[in-house]
């Protein structure tokens, strides 16, 4: 598959090394351009390229920025990307340590509605709540007694089976969880957010969420 990737920090860094593994054909970007990306590309056999070139002809574009950073994002970014794509939002608001307020989400747009609304295009919320370094090592063979779940939010079904198809490649079970109206169950501050637990244990955190932001994830 062609994957574009749009940060390549913890989150972008890891899925560029898995999924070259697996095969993927990956290009990556971050802010400061291809030239700073040449470690990353030798390790990895991913092509640096910038922020505006990633997704072209991907099947799959993943955005892995800080949450303040989406509307930095070039205009027209997805122009370009395979008929059908899916988009991956790993983000998460932290309003405190980085992000500043934004006030819709404080209001209760759930957060990867906002991001939707800021690329203009739909997302799938997947890997929001998953530590970086379990990417890399907590992958397991499909039905391991240890293999950890996922949840997956978003509306278009087909986006979203891509997405699933892709995370049991690289090591996981998901879970669907819902519509992205419902993805504030796996926001900050939720039980299954940084939960390791298989599927039943995910099912089980993504019931006894609460709508309400905790203290920690407002300004
Ligand atoms: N860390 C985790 O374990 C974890 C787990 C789950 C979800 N998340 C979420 O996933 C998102 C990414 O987290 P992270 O920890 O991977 O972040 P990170 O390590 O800080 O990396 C962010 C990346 O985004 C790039 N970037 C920033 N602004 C950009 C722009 N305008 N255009 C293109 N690239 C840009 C940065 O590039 P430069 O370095 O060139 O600025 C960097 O490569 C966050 O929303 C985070 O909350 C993180």
């Amino acid at each position: 598959m062609k994957i574009g990737i749009i940060g390549a920090g913890n989150i972008g860094g890891n899925l560029t090394r898995r999924l070259t593994a697996l095969g993927h054909e990956v290009s990556v970007a971050n802010s400061r351009g291809p030239q700073t990306l040449t470690a990353l590309a030798e390790e990895t056999g991913a092509k640096p390229v910038t922020a505006s070139e990633a997704a072209k002809d991907a099947q799959v574009v993943v955005v892995t920025v800080p949450l303040k950073a989406v509307p930095d994002l070039p205009a027209g970014f997805l122009d370009g990307a395979a008929e059908g794509f899916a988009v991956i939002d790993t983000g998460n608001y932290y309003p405190q340590q980085r992000d500043g307020r934004i006030v819709a989400i404080e209001d209760g747009l759930p957060e990867s509605r906002w991001t939707e609304q800021q690329i203009g295009h739909p997302v799938i919320k997947a890997f929001n709540g998953t530590y970086a370094q379990d990417i890399l090592d907590r992958g397991r063979p499909k039905g391991a007694p240890d293999r950890q779940a996922l949840p997956v939010a978003g509306d278009d079904p087909a986006a979203k089976q891509a997405v699933r198809d892709l995370i049991d490649e690289l090591g996981f079970d998901t879970v669907d969880s819902g519509g992205l109206d419902e993805s504030w169950r796996q926001q900050p501050g939720t039980p299954v957010y940084g939960s390791r637990g298989d599927v039943d244990a995910i099912v089980k955190a993504l019931s006894e969420a609460s709508p309400e932001r905790t203290a920690e994830f407002r300004a």
